[in-house]
């Protein structure tokens, strides 16, 4: 974008005075303000999706081969987790209807996230980050696919069967165990063991340990702990490097990126709950907030260390900053005890990010860079994602109304009423120890749980 002198001079002066015609206000200690923001920015978020629009692709932001795109697979499965904790914080239902559509397009022909028209960009890290939306649905309990269909517990529990299988793995050297990059052995990145796979897989694993007190998961959860200690992609000062070639498994690419620290995190704060409270995962879930807000928090605003400085971030690396503050913002209501810690610095990164949205035409779209309160002149859909996200994790989950409508496959279950009425043979314990049933569902009232924080006011008293 290019700015007149006159254009920057006013940005200043507003950057000055606070917000005045253009951007927007926001008061990080008062929700009322945090959610009018936060709608403002999922509008705009969602302007950059085209899917519902006929002749596209439902689920997906615009790809690289559709005019104007260039967002991969995997965005798509973020942008709908993202929604959907938007949803959860803020009770807005109006974009239920596209979340479901979107969640339910690209669940591919079995069911596992792995639909054949985007082969080749597949990576095991992908298929995760689709999972975990769809364990989103699930433990929201927002309104489950058509029941002939697999449910979103069902579909979590298929991506983890097939990233537990040996297939996935590398079967000799120093990676032995881990979790491939990419699926698929044309697709190029098939020979590289990344950090964002294995931590993608333990994330999976730590919330499904949660949701169904399967011990099976939480055995493959910490196994996969020790494996990234072993194999030295999380050092013993927390940090987390990004992943190594199959043949040399011991050079370790060291860069650092916060989404995968963050969704380390986050399983090690799943654990820590599943657990109830064991030593082992607090002392992770410690060292992991205080490296994280070292490296990704200076003078307490994100910070993408790896591309940001020179400004050199690709369209992926634009959402990752989404991804950390919904980490650590789930961590707080997993591990209630880091809110002490986790919270200033969320609110402030919040500010700061809300302080940028003065781009674009409507004058509030936001750009990239955070620290410096000026907006960078880019835009996009990581942009808008990632402030979302940085509001919604400062404000705490409430209880929301059944979601309506069910999308693509036409007529779900729909109710009204308070959050957890829709009915999804939804009977209780009974039901619990039997994942991939459909209709398989968590025991304890995610409802009552919220509206036991929004009552305690633990995140904004
Ligand atoms: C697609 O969804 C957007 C909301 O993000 C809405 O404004 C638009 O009207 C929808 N288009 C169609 C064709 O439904
Ligand atoms: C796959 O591509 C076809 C043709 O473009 C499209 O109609 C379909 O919706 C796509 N499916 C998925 C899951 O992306
Ligand atoms: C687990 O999470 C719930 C909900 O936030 C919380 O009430 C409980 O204290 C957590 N357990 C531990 C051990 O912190
Ligand atoms: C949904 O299903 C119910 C019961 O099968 C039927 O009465 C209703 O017409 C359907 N609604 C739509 C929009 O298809
Ligand atoms: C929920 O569905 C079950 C099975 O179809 C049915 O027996 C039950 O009456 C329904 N409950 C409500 C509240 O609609
Ligand atoms: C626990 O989960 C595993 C993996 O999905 C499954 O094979 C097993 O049957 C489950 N156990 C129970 C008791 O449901």
């Amino acid at each position: 974008m290019v700015r007149t002198v006159s254009n920057s001079l006013a940005c200043a002066l507003l950057a000055v005075h606070g917000a005045l015609a253009a951007g927007i206000t926001v008061d990080v200690e008062d929700a009322d303000s945090i959610k009018a923001a936060a709608a403002l920015v999922a509008e705009d978020l969602m302007s950059y999706y085209n899917g519902n629009e006929s002749g596209n692709t439902p689920g997906i932001l615009p790809e690289a081969t559709t005019a104007g795109g260039d967002y991969y697979w995997w965005t798509g499965g973020l942008l709908w987790g993202s929604m959907l904790d938007f949803r959860g914080h803020t009770g807005e239902t109006k974009y239920d209807s596209l979340i479901s559509q979107g969640l339910q397009w690209q669940v591919g022909q079995n069911n596992d996230y792995l639909p054949a028209n985007w082969s080749a960009q597949l990576g095991n890290d992908d298929q995760a980050i689709w999972a975990l939306s769809a364990l989103d649905a699930d433990e929201s309990e927002f309104t489950e696919p058509p029941s002939a269909d697999p449910q979103w517990l069902d579909l979590a529990i298929n991506v983890f069967g097939e990233q537990a299988s040996d297939a996935r793995r590398v079967d000799d050297g120093d990676c032995k165990g881990a979790l491939r990059w990419m699926i698929f052995t044309f697709s190029n990145g098939y020979d590289y063991v990344n950090s964002a796979s294995n931590i993608g897989f333990f994330n999976l694993a730590a919330q499904l340990a949660w949701v169904t007190k399967n011990e099976t998961y939480a055995d493959a959860a910490s196994d996969t702990y020790d494996l990234l200690k072993d194999i030295g992609f999380v050092t013993d000062k927390f940090q987390v490097y990004d992943g190594a070639h199959v043949d040399e498994c011991s050079d370790i690419n060291k860069v650092q990126f916060s989404y995968t620290a963050a969704l380390l995190l986050q399983g090690s704060a799943y654990m820590y709950n599943h657990t109830n409270g064991a030593t082992e995962w607090k002392d992770r879930i410690d060292r992991l907030v205080d490296a994280i807000t070292d490296t990704f928090f200076p003078d307490g605003v994100a910070f993408e260390a790896a591309c940001e400085k020179a400004s050199n971030c690709n369209t992926d690396m634009l959402f990752y900053k989404g991804i950390l503050h919904r980490g650590l913002g789930s961590t707080m209501q997993m591990a209630p005890y880091t809110a002490d810690k986790i919270l200033p610095v969320l609110k402030t990164s919040a500010k700061a990010a809300v302080a940028q949205c003065t781009g674009g035409d409507n004058g509030r779209l936001c750009g990239y860079h955070w620290s410096s309160a000026k907006n960078d002149g880019t835009s996009g859909a990581g942009q808008q994602l990632s402030v979302l996200s940085a509001l919604v994790s400062i404000l705490p989950q409430q209880a929301v109304a059944a979601s309506s409508g069910s999308g693509s496959s036409g007529n779900g279950t729909t109710t009204t009423g308070g959050s957890g009425s829709q009915n999804t043979t939804d009977s209780g314990a009974s039901n619990t120890d039997v994942p991939g049933s459909p209709g398989a569902k968590l025991s304890t009232s995610l409802g009552a749980l919220m509206g036991a924080l929004v009552l305690g006011g633990l995140f904004l008293a």
